[in-house]
Parts: C-alpha cells; sequence; structure tokens
C-alpha cells in the first residue's frame, strides 16, 4: 500500500488523531460483522431482532442466549495486527483519542487506555431494572439470570437498538470529533447513526478524515484518503511508513 508524504508528515506532526472502528476491524479476528450474511445457529435472526429493548421484553431468554453465545465467541478470539496497530498509534500520538462501536473488548485487550466504548462492552452485565452490575452470573440456568440487589432480569452492558448511548461517553466522543485534527474511521460501513456522524462532524470542522475499510462506505466521497482493503494489513503498513 502507498501512502502520500503528506499524509506521512501530517500523521507524524500532529497531536490531535481520533479513530472511530467498527466490526470490521475485529473481522479478521475471527467475529462476525453486523452486516455479514449470519451463518451457523442464528442465521435466520436479525441482529436487531435481538438487539432491542422489545426483543428482550417479548423473549428475554433468546435475547440472554444470543449474546451468551456472542460472548463466548469472544473469549475464543484475540485481537488481531489492527487492533495492535492501533495500540501502537496511541503510544505515538499523544493526544489520540480510539471511540469503538464495538463490545468485544479487543482494543483494551491489545493495549489501548484512551478509549470511548460507544456502544458498550458484552463481558459486563448489568440489571435491566436498577442497572445494578452482575460480577457473577450463570450462562447455562433454564431462565435469564436475576438481580441480587433487585430481583430484574439481567441482561448485556451494550446498547440495543433503539435505546441513547451513554451520555458521558456520547458527550466525549463528539467533542473529540469536533476538536481533532485527523480522523480515522475504520471497518465501520456508517450506517448506524450517532456514530455515522462523528467523521462528517470532524470533516466539517476541517479535520482530514482517512478511511481504511473494505468496500466503500457514505463517507468516501468526504474522505481526503480512502483505502479499501482488511484494516488488519493496511493498519501495520501505515505504522511502519510513519513512525518505523
Ligand atoms: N477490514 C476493514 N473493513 C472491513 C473488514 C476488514 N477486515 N471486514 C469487513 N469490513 C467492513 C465492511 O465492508 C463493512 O463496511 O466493515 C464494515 C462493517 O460494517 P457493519 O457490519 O455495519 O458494522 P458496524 O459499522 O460496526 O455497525 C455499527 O451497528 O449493528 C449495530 O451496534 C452495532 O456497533 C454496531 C453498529
Amino acid at each position: 500500500m502507498n501512502f502520500s508524504f503528506e499524509l506521512i508528515s501530517l500523521l507524524r506532526r500532529t497531536s490531535k488523531l481520533v479513530a472511530l472502528t467498527g466490526a470490521g476491524v475485529s473481522q479478521e479476528s475471527g467475529l462476525r460483522t453486523f452486516r455479514d450474511a449470519q451463518t451457523g445457529l442464528w442465521s435466520q435472526y436479525k441482529p436487531e431482532e435481538l438487539a432491542s429493548p422489545e426483543a428482550f421484553r417479548r423473549d428475554p431468554k433468546l435475547v440472554w442466549d444470543w449474546y451468551a453465545w456472542r460472548r463466548e465467541a469472544v473469549k475464543g478470539v484475540r485481537p488481531n495486527p489492527g487492533h495492535y496497530a492501533l495500540a501502537e498509534i496511541e503510544k505515538r500520538v499523544p493526544e489520540s483519542i480510539l471511540i469503538t462501536q464495538n463490545v468485544d473488548g479487543l482494543h483494551r485487550m491489545a493495549g489501548n487506555q484512551r478509549l470511548i466504548e460507544l456502544h458498550g462492552n458484552i463481558q459486563r452485565v448489568r440489571c435491566a431494572d436498577c442497572c445494578t452490575y452482575a460480577e457473577t452470573w450463570g450462562d447455562d440456568t433454564e431462565s435469564v439470570p436475576q438481580c441480587s440487589a433487585c430481583g430484574g432480569l439481567l441482561r448485556p452492558d451494550v446498547v440495543w437498538f433503539g435505546e441513547s448511548l451513554p451520555r458521558h461517553q456520547l458527550e466525549a466522543a463528539v467533542e473529540a470529533a469536533r476538536t481533532c485534527e485527523v480522523f480515522f474511521s475504520i471497518g465501520t460501513s456508517g450506517v448506524v447513526q450517532p456514530a455515522a456522524s462523528l467523521a462528517f462532524a470532524a470533516h466539517n470542522r476541517g479535520a482530514v478524515v482517512v478511511e481504511i475499510n473494505a468496500e466503500p462506505t457514505p463517507l468516501t466521497p468526504k474522505a481526503n484518503y480512502a483505502f479499501h482493503g482488511k484494516s488488519g494489513e493496511i493498519l501495520p503498513e501505515l505504522v511502519k511508513a510513519v513512525w518505523e
């Protein structure tokens, strides 16, 4: 992959870099993205039918089992070179911030600390009623485990369709997008709001927008640089070209 001298020198001198990631970054770790055709046990369900408060009210056990299955899938994978390259960028760019839509926890596992998990984290579980976090819970029970504080049903600590994002994380993400000099959009189809508007907010404030994605997205026409391919291949090459 060729990177222009212009982009390389910009990345060498910038301090205010923001990267937004989506499911595509974890694809090379073996995790399915959302809008790939689903295979296996859950192929007949659309994520929307499983990842909403209505779905949980309708059939809490079905939703609980889906997230238990996904938690097992995440436990079985490791960060890939794309995750590690983003952790390296955090070390190299003092005020860089990583915003992720992913709930798999792989960025933290790869070493990123200045991390905003916009859609929550699948490894965390809380009460659907009183929001108390549960340290332990049974995944192989006949029914959905209950909260030890109020008896309410436990649910994954992720943002479902139709739910608002955690206010503190969203405000921090919007602020970061509005004040950055360089905005990376990596492995996201850019169709889910409000995350999809962050790159446009950065662009409108004069930031240089770089897209890394397997295919073009609605952001591509606005991007100053667009690299279409695998993030686990492109990101390590970029880090090498800029800082090594
Ligand atoms: N490298 C780079 N990009 C990739 C790769 C890869 N190895 N594999 C797939 N992609 C791209 C796909 O082309 C697609 O454009 O990643 C994008 C993934 O898009 P989605 O599946 O829509 O995932 P995402 O954008 O993260 O979804 C946003 O939607 O379902 C909700 O809450 C969920 O956080 C999720 C949100």
